[in-house]
């Protein structure tokens, strides 16, 4: 069997037809970009204003407020003129160490790529099936149920504990049976942790051979502990990071993946090692140097607080209702429709976030600089006269 048959084997293993299977090998294999008619629900929606159209205040899109650590910047300025090559020395590999090091998991469980996207939806592409559904929270980052669609998989959306943590028992009990089962801690858009005590519960629990997917997207911006160590033990758990968020490189596309090279090697199906390999040198760069930053990755933790905090201190003084975070977002309820209140603070110059479907009259606002968080609440004064 070549790798094309044992990939398409794999994939009936999981419940496709033979012929859904030849289709999706096909469309992966060519490149070609879309599987199915028409825009999907997921892909029209409004996040924003379009690119060259910014408020002066960017507070809706959960960036950093700031850039990465001028340390960092000025090591992914330097590789610049070596990028004629495509690894002109170990950048790949010190990026892994490092991150291995700093996890406490062997160097071939790390592995880099361009932003935390491609992987998480590969992940949903690996593991899930018309058999093996994805169990995710409601609400939480949408991308992975339109990657699931997309794949045929069954969506089974779960309703936050009342204190907004993912509700482990009542997922693994709304799918016994799932290929994937989404965990985003801190989740977005609630800011809110999941224990990982929650996580181990469900990584014990769940049915062998599926993956419990842990996004720390934004674990940087709290004091929450990762579920890395549960890599190290060997378990079926892959962890996402992004150097988005607090290291400040949304536009320049760093992520990682922390998994068993067995569950990386189910990633890889359809081209290789290049996602991982091939990357953005002054990223790489850029990302590694920051990771080594402890006293600065703790003080832009602390400058984001301080800032959060100023804002809760005003909103609780307005009289306005929110959910407390664990990070650099949080959820504002107007007690009336949020759409039209992101209207009225997009004209007063301050980009604040959307709603989520289940709670119309919740805005997510991303915790900027203090001077944005001062203008946030400037607007709010005016806007609620
Ligand atoms: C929870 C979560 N995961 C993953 C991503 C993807 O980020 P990126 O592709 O920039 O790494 C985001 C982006 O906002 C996110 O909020």
């Amino acid at each position: 069997m070549n790798d094309q048959d044992d990939a398409q084997q794999d994939l009936i293993q999981r419940g496709y037809s033979r012929r859904d299977a030849a289709r999706i090998l096909g469309v992966l294999g060519a490149g070609v970009a879309v599987a199915t008619a028409g825009t999907p629900v997921w892909a029209q929606r409004n996040d924003g204003p379009e690119e060259g159209n910014f408020p002066k205040v960017r507070i809706g899109s959960n960036e950093c407020w700031t850039g990465p650590f001028p340390v960092a910047q000025a090591a992914a300025a330097k590789i610049v003129s070596h990028a004629n090559f495509y690894h002109p020395g170990t950048e790949v590999t010190d990026f892994k160490k490092t991150l291995a090091t700093i996890e406490g998991v062997p160097v071939d469980h790390v592995l880099p790529w361009p932003g935390s996207s491609d992987p998480l939806s590969r992940i949903v592409v690996a593991f899930c099936s018309p058999q093996k559904g994805l169990v995710t929270a409601d609400v939480s980052y949408e991308q992975p149920w339109g990657t699931a669609e997309w794949a045929g998989a069954k969506v089974t959306k779960v309703p936050l504990t009342p204190d907004y943590r993912h509700d482990v028992k009542a997922m693994l009990a709304a799918n016994p049976d799932a290929g994937l089962y989404y965990i985003c801690s801190p989740n977005n858009p609630t800011g809110t942790l999941t224990p990982v005590a929650d996580i181990e519960w469900l990584v014990a629990n769940k049915p062998a051979g599926s993956i419990v997917l842990v996004d720390e997207a934004y674990l940087h911006f709290s004091h929450g502990q990762s579920a890395a160590p549960l890599v190290a033990q060997g378990k079926d758990v892959i962890v996402l990071r992004t150097f988005s968020k607090l290291f400040g490189m949304a536009g320049m596309r760093l992520g990682a993946t922390i998994a068993r090279p067995d569950l990386h090697g189910r990633m890889m199906r359809y081209d290789g090692k290049r996602m991982s390999t091939n990357l953005p040198l002054p990223s790489v760069v850029c990302g590694t140097v920051a990771l080594t930053q402890k006293a600065l990755i703790e003080q832009r933790r602390a400058e984001m607080i301080a800032a959060r905090d100023f804002t809760f201190a005003h909103l609780t003084k307005r009289g306005v209702k929110f959910i407390p975070s664990d990070a650099n977002m949080f959820m504002v309820d107007w007690g009336k429709p949020a759409a039209g209140v992101q209207a009225q603070f997009l004209a007063a110059g301050v980009g604040i976030g959307r709603n989520w479907a289940p709670w119309p009259t919740m805005s997510r606002v991303t915790v900027g600089s203090m001077a944005d968080m001062q203008a946030f609440c400037a607007a709010l004064d005016k806007i609620m006269v």
